[in-house]
């Protein structure tokens, strides 16, 4: 009903369009009509000028050559003044003819723009469950859709071939390429996920916090590698061996260089100050465990890329969000106390020969912190002469301020030559 309603509606940007050209036509006519009666005046000031005179053919030579000049410099006076009329329609037809041309243009333009709107970005016309989860982009009232998603019209007809009202597909896979590829958000789905074979109520917190769920919790999908947590737990950089050496001593212990705690960050805020927060890339949670130990909400946002992290980190009682490197960060501005992001995640905004993503992404963190608040940059990786040529002179343009700054030459795992890190704590300014 209400979408009848709507779709009856007319566009208001075409609406708008006309509108403008009507406004613009009318006083195109205004203006004419008025240079027309004040032309007409002179015209009838000319027409008087030439009002026959009685010329006595009798009288002195020397009266009719006089009044035979008079008339030839009326004349000439009113040939000129022709002349400048002339012009002057020359110049109001050029402007008509222009005018149409741009109403033309803009009514093409209009045309354009519907039947792109029509088809969207597709190369194919949508059927099926896309079709109908997609709606009609022209009308914008129905599902987001990210504008990416039209290179990816093979995977994304994929992705919503499924029964409806069945169970979803196990596609994890097709899901986390569909997003790193910056088709997202992804479309709805009418179909129910599966559950797991033998689901458990999770621990009580804040016991949950460090426990590993079992593995009938969740549901191993086919492109994980590892289909248990001892798995995942003896593989090598997952964080999911929580009673691990790695993980215990991860943002525990200050060591005065790359690695910072979380106690030394919050202490740079008045206590208490820091009290909610992201975690960019927080893989399984840990970072968010911390955090709510010390009082601090911090929501996870992470991808389901080789392993369940996301059933994990909920197992754990934090929150995660599914979102990737590429999208908008869906928060408001100037609300958040604290954005921690890891250095793989910043390795997912670096594009080879552009920074551009970089700096977009930059700004989008200092959009979501408020005032004072901390962005702390941990570990991330850069080749070394950039440091100085490009890093540092981007956060200085996107407007942070540097409460501590730590470069150092990466000498773990499979570091590359000349491979640095970087662990930042900056801050938005106050004002
Ligand atoms: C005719 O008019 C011109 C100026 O318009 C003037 O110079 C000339 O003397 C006039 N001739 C006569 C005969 O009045
Ligand atoms: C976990 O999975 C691995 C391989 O994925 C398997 O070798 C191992 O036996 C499994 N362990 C348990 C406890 O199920
Ligand atoms: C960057 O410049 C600072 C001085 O401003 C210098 O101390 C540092 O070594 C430079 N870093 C790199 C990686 O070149």
């Amino acid at each position: 009903m209400e979408r009848e309603l709507l779709g009856k509606k007319p566009d208001p940007k075409r609406r708008q369009c006309w509108s403008t050209t009507t406004v613009t036509l009318i006083l195109f006519l205004i203006t004419n009509t008025t240079s027309i009666l004040l032309s007409s005046g002179a015209g009838a000031s000319l027409v008087r000028r030439y009002e026959p005179r009685t010329v006595r053919i009798w009288d002195d030579s020397g009266a009719l050559i006089a009044d035979l000049n008079a008339t030839r410099s009326a004349l000439e006076s009113s040939r000129a003044e022709l002349a400048g009329l002339h012009a002057r329609l020359g110049t109001a037809t050029l402007l008509l003819q222009t005018l149409l041309a741009d109403v033309v243009t803009a009514a093409r333009a209009n045309d354009d723009q519907q039947k792109q709107a029509a088809t969207g970005w597709w190369a194919r016309e949508l059927a099926g469950e896309l079709k109908l989860a997609v709606g009609n982009v022209a009308s914008a009232g129905e599902a987001a859709l990210g504008h990416a998603c039209g290179r990816f019209q093979d995977e994304l007809e994929r992705y919503m071939d499924y029964k409806p009202s069945g169970e979803c597909p196990s596609d994890a896979a097709l899901e986390h390429l569909l997003m790193r590829g910056g088709c997202e958000p992804l479309p709805r789905r009418r179909c129910r996920p599966r559950s797991p074979a033998r689901y458990v109520d999770p621990a009580p917190l804040p016991k949950s916090l460090w426990t590993t769920p079992p593995d009938t919790s969740v549901v191993w999908d086919a492109y994980h590698p590892c289909k248990n947590y001892s798995c995942l737990a003896a593989s090598h950089g997952f964080g999911f061996d929580l009673r691990g050496r790695h993980e215990k001593g991860l943002w525990t212990h200050d060591d005065g260089a790359l690695a910072y705690s979380v106690d030394k960050a919050l202490a740079a805020k008045p206590k208490g100050t820091v009290r909610i927060g992201l975690d960019m890339g927080g893989g399984g949670g840990t970072f968010a465990a911390r955090m709510s130990e010390r009082g601090v909400t911090v929501v996870t946002a992470t991808t389901n890329a080789g392993a369940p992290f996301g059933s994990f980190v909920a197992s754990r009682g934090l929150v995660p969000i599914h979102v990737g490197p590429a999208r908008r960060l869906p928060f408001f501005d100037g609300t958040l106390d604290v954005v921690h992001a890891a250095g793989e995640l910043m390795a997912g905004w670096m594009v080879p020969g552009d920074n551009m993503a970089l700096e977009f992404a930059l700004f989008d963190v200092y959009r979501v912190l408020r005032p004072g608040g901390l962005f702390w940059l941990d570990h991330f990786v850069f080749p070394g002469a950039q440091l100085n040529a490009t890093y540092a002179p981007m956060l200085d343009r996107v407007g942070f301020r540097k409460l501590r700054w730590n470069a150092g030459r990466k000498l773990d795992g499979g570091a590359k030559k000349n491979e640095w890190y970087l662990s930042a704590l900056l801050e938005r300014p106050m004002t």
